[in-house]
């Protein structure tokens, strides 16, 4: 016997209990942030013990990506020309319809909260908080586009065309509210979607894309595939007939892309190395959780994730907050969520490449204030590592591993800390931990990023509230901003009208 979703066997009225909003209702032109789950509930608790027990054993999304493997050249171009042809009803059928819609996919994410946590544990170790949030995300995306694109069929007397297709590449480490967000942005628009799930995490996609097919979204106008990394992905990315692609991921990535067409309508947001700043002004106590949670959640797999703290001068000698640090970093329980004590998940593969190297190899000068540790016998469980002592201009300095490596650098005043945290290739997030409102100030004019963050980690951007983007190498092709009001009006191309003679 097939094993049910866990939303439908367990319909659960107790997860939303306290949740403040519910999803706006179809048609409203309001936009309100979805609450995460409140773990404080047993009933919510156990719930959520559920859905981690059953990422075990059952088979989410199996199905659909099974029977969207894409097999060869011919099933492409038949894939290209119908999604193409899909999607000019979709437009057709205007942003009143589509926006209806995406207010129903939010409602279908919503009800599958429990099954797309459960995927997301499974394939990319998340842990429940971690998934949580994440469905959050996906149905504000696609409440916030919904009423976007309601707005932008006319904007300062130009008219907004619509790209016809958008291939979809997201990433890993957000499985589920990356692809969603951009999924749910093309579909606003009128355009038709192909998504090339990520090798890693196909079900989680797998899963998005069933809710949101269920709540109306045409299947030939969303097309799901998994795809070899090789011939058939780049035959797909360089097809003429992709309008636009939006790429999360490495910079090398988006690189790649482009030397396979040059003149791609790219839109990637790629690659951090992102630095919190802690001055003697900062509240330690809270600084240290905030750049905990920055460094090691999701075991530092975000490109959000703070991988340096820069302390500026006593806070670098105080034995307490080296202490607090190492004792709350070391006190993050590793493994696999199906223990739901578990705070600091798996590594997406065993560590190869810089991530290895960043794991076990000190640079120059630098020592371990707590040392990582392969534990237990599945060589994707870390412990998380502090290294102490990286110099400006060093490997560690301006190298992103993706993983729980902290590295902390010593700087004599703010001035050197700011230089130090804008000295990389990247300006993705930055933050500061201060409580003297010049320092603030002055910090948010000088940083080179897209996202600052003060007294508060670097990680999880909030739709509407803070949209993501960032600048150098972090974005290739753009300065949109995902879940922020000018982030569809990069989905198309503008047309001056005429003039009246
Ligand atoms: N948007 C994700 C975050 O802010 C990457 O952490």
């Amino acid at each position: 016997e097939s094993v049910k979703n866990l939303d439908e066997t367990v319909p659960s009225p107790h997860r939303n209990q306290n949740r403040l909003t519910e999803t706006p209702s179809a048609g409203t032109d309001s936009f309100a942030n979805t609450p995460d789950t409140d773990p404080s509930t047993s009933e919510n608790r156990e719930w959520g013990r559920l859905a981690l027990s059953r990422s075990i054993y059952t088979q989410l999304g199996a199905e659909t990506v099974r029977s969207n493997k894409l097999l060869g050249p011919a099933n492409l171009e038949t894939l290209i020309q119908e999604t193409c042809a899909a999607a000019q009803a979709w437009q057709a059928r205007g942003s009143d319809v589509r926006a209806w819609i995406l207010h129903e996919a939010a409602s279908a994410l919503g009800a599958r909260r429990g099954d797309l946590i459960s995927v997301m544990a499974a394939e990319a170790g998340k842990t429940i908080a971690e998934g949580d949030v994440e469905v959050s995300e996906a149905i504000d995306f696609a409440n916030y586009y919904a009423e976007s694109a309601r707005r932008l069929d006319v904007v300062d007397g130009a008219e907004f065309q619509p790209d016809r297709l958008t291939v979809v590449t997201p990433p890993w480490n957000f499985p589920v509210a990356i692809p969603a967000g951009s999924v749910l942005a093309a579909l606003a628009v009128g355009s038709g979607v192909i998504i090339k799930a990520a090798p890693q995490t196909p079900r989680s996609a797998a899963v998005m894309v069933e809710a949101l097919w269920q709540a109306g979204v045409p299947r030939d106008v969303l097309r799901y595939v998994t795809i070899d990394e090789g011939p058939l992905s780049k035959a797909l990315i360089s097809h003429s007939d992709v309008d636009r692609v939006i790429l999360t991921g490495a910079w090398e990535t988006a690189n790649l892309f482009r030397s396979w067409r040059p003149e791609l309508p790219l839109l990637a947001e790629t690659s951090g190395k992102n630095a919190i700043i802690v001055t003697p002004s900062a509240d330690l106590d809270l600084a240290v959780a905030d750049v905990v949670k920055s460094a090691f959640g999701h075991a530092g797999q975000k490109c959000s994730a703070a991988s340096l703290v820069i302390l500026v001068g006593s806070v670098g000698h105080s034995e307490r907050f080296r202490r607090q640090l190492v004792d709350a970093a070391s006190s993050l329980r590793v493994g696999f969520p199906t223990d739901p004590e578990v705070a600091m998940g798996p590594i997406i593969e065993p560590p190869l490449g810089k991530l290895a190297e960043g794991l076990t190899t000190l640079g120059r000068g630098e020592t371990w204030l707590l040392a990582p540790n392969q534990q237990g016998s599945d060589p994707r469980v870390w412990t998380p590592g502090i290294r102490d002592g990286v110099r400006p201009g060093s490997t560690f300095h301006g190298t992103e591993y993706f993983g729980p490596i902290l590295g902390v650098m010593h700087a004599k005043s703010l001035a050197q800390a700011i230089e130090w945290q804008n000295a990389t290739d990247y300006g993705l997030t930055a933050g500061i931990h201060s409580l003297d409102a010049d320092e603030v100030n002055t910090w948010i004019d000088e940083v080179q990023a897209g996202n600052l963050y003060v007294n508060r980690g670097t990680t999880g951007a909030i739709v509407q509230r803070q949209p993501f983007g960032g600048w150098k190498r972090s974005s290739v092709g753009t300065t949109a901003k995902a879940g922020g009001p000018n982030y569809l009006t990069h989905l198309g191309s503008w047309k001056s009208r005429p003039l009246r003679s």
